[in-house]
């Protein structure tokens, strides 16, 4: 991770879907009813899931992220293909809500609260997904704020959204630090003032919008570097 002198930051919020929670699991199960094409099939699930939330923000037609995100997999099964009967949407659609989590979530969420950082979840993510995702990595109790856009009826990266976190935490852009594995959510969380962390876990190449987050990392474990033990 790139260091310079630590920003002043007193909290921290956390994008979810491929930040703490690991969206491409959902290419094992994919894998196992479509071999050979699990991969693509998650790829391009969670590119059209996205695709779907911004047109629909841009054209004020909000829909909850779990209806986006079932029309995003029956759009890529359509595309590759794939024979997605309703037992196999179900099926892949109820791994989605029980999404494996990172294995290092537990102990940074974990470490920061005993260091007294207050933590939020800002998420694309309807409040009924969050809470089941938040259960079922057993991270309940490390999280104070559980933050969902439907709030605003906007997706990210309206600048709405992203107000939700200063709203709740009360606090400038400035001293939250925003934490996404997103590269576009990171961006879009700078350009509304906050501190940023992409978590780039896969290695790709920063979009060219001009724009840096504050660091770049590799893992969640990073957030940590942000918060020097006392
Ligand atoms: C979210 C999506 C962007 O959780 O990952 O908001």
């Amino acid at each position: 991770m790139k260091t310079s002198t630590t920003p002043n930051v007193q909290a921290v919020l956390f994008d979810a879907y491929g930040t703490l929670f690991d969206v491409y699991s959902v290419g094992t199960l994919a894998e196992q009813l479509f071999p050979g094409r699990g991969e693509a099939l998650a790829v391009l699930w969670r590119d059209k899931q996205i695709e779907y939330t911004r047109l629909v923000s841009m054209s004020q037609r909000f829909r909850p992220f779990w209806e986006l995100t079932r029309a995003g997999l029956r759009f890529a099964a359509h595309r590759l293909g794939l024979d997605l009967s309703a037992e196999r949407e179900a099926q892949l659609l109820n791994q989605y809500r029980h999404l494996s989590a990172f294995p290092e979530n537990k102990a940074v969420l974990t470490a920061l609260k005993a260091r007294g950082i207050p933590t939020g979840i800002l998420s694309n993510g309807d409040p009924d997904m969050l809470a089941v995702a938040v259960k079922s990595a057993g991270i309940e109790g490390l999280v104070n704020h559980l933050l969902s856009v439907d709030a605003v009826q906007r997706y990210k990266t309206d600048p709405a959204t992203y107000a939700l976190g200063t709203q709740a935490l009360g606090r400038p852009a400035k001293q939250i630090l925003f934490v996404s594995s997103n590269g576009w959510d990171a961006i879009g969380a700078t350009w509304h003032g906050y501190t940023t962390l992409w978590v780039n876990r896969y290695k790709l190449p920063l979009d060219a919008l001009d724009t840096e987050p504050t660091r770049i990392g590799s893992s969640l474990r990073d957030v940590l570097e942000f918060f020097p033990a006392p």
